[in-house]
């Protein structure tokens, strides 16, 4: 076979396993990956019975990190996960690339597709991302829009049942704007089965078609506009922070976000076991209060910790 018979075969070959939302794969798939997470994660602090989990599945394999919004956590931890994993990662700042040009999202998909095996993209258009993926002929992970932030939620469910046991059956209660985090735990919610309760102002709230959709799956969620409800009684407490990088509104959004804010008189209303989990970067006095994030209940510093385990587990689905 000739090389370009050799690539057309390949582009050919079975659809690539994108990780875009979570509403895209099934409760199953959503499991294995979680499950492999938490093998690497204790074979990486080295337990015993997964010893045979230490070895470097994706060796050889580099992914490409498309960067058009600020990061720490996703850049640093899926950096990381990819290194410790035996591959490589190139981080592509959106501002350095032909992309801030103009180049097509669709153009860029292709190209990269011939040098890199799987695409990591932050950008402010879900639009955008969605492109890429239609085009590209490798995985394309949902690094964030302004729509979704699906690696970050697979993080935080894993977080959950690290302390708590299986989140199904259980009851988050989110309280602030109905932004792509919330976006992210509506779609959770329905895939891991646990009642989501959605905190926010009417002006924020979540999008009603992902509302809609989560009732029509059968998933129990409900949108309020009291943080009192939210918190009545539920197992975790989650928020974010109220001006988005895709916001251009902080203002407005700071004074209609007050009464979301979550302090100690809101955890109260939770069980007393609750946990309180935010994605960060946090602000303080504004969303939450320090009280609240650097006191018992938090276990943010797991969540992002949890970043690294949850992507190996996503990357290594992505590339089988
Ligand atoms: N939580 C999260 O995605 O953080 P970064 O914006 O730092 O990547
Ligand atoms: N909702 C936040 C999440 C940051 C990880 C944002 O989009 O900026």
């Amino acid at each position: 076979m000739t090389v370009s018979g050799a690539i057309r075969k390949r582009e050919e070959a079975a659809a690539p396993r994108h990780f875009l939302d979570l509403d895209q794969l099934d409760t199953r798939t959503l499991r294995i990956i979680l499950d492999r997470s938490q093998t690497m994660k204790q074979a990486r602090y080295g337990l015993p019975k997964v010893l045979l989990d230490r070895g470097t599945p994706l060796m050889g394999r580099i992914l490409a990190m498309v960067f058009e919004n600020p990061s720490t956590r996703t850049r640093v931890s899926f950096h990381i996960a990819m290194r410790q994993l035996g591959g490589e990662a190139i981080v592509l700042p959106g501002q350095d690339m032909q992309l801030f040009r103009g180049e097509t999202a669709a153009d860029t998909a292709r190209v990269l597709s011939r040098y890199v095996d799987a695409i990591m993209v932050r950008t402010s258009s879900h639009q955008s991302m969605l492109e890429m993926a239609e085009h590209a002929t490798v995985p394309v992970i949902n690094g964030l829009t302004e729509l979704s932030h699906p690696c970050q939620v697979m993080a935080d469910v894993m977080t959950f049942e690290e302390h708590r046991g299986p989140i199904a059956g259980k009851v988050v209660g989110w309280c602030g704007a109905g932004n792509n985090m919330a976006h992210s735990w509506i779609h959770a919610a329905v895939r891991f089965g646990f009642e989501l309760r959605l905190a926010c102002p009417p002006a924020l709230a979540p999008r009603a078609d992902l509302v809609a959709w989560a009732g029509r799956a059968g998933g129990r969620v409900l949108v309020t506009d009291s943080a009192a409800v939210a918190a009545a009684g539920a197992d975790c407490i989650v928020t974010d922070t109220w001006v988005s990088m895709s916001d251009k509104d902080g203002d407005r959004r700071r004074r209609l976000l007050w009464p979301f804010q979550v302090d100690e008189e809101l955890m109260a209303r939770a069980r007393p076991n609750a946990l309180f989990l935010h994605c960060l970067p946090a602000h303080r006095g504004e969303e939450v209060t320090a009280e609240v994030i650097d006191g018992p209940q938090s276990q943010v510093w797991d969540e992002a910790e949890n970043r690294v385990h949850a992507q190996k587990g996503i990357l290594a689905w992505c590339l089988g």
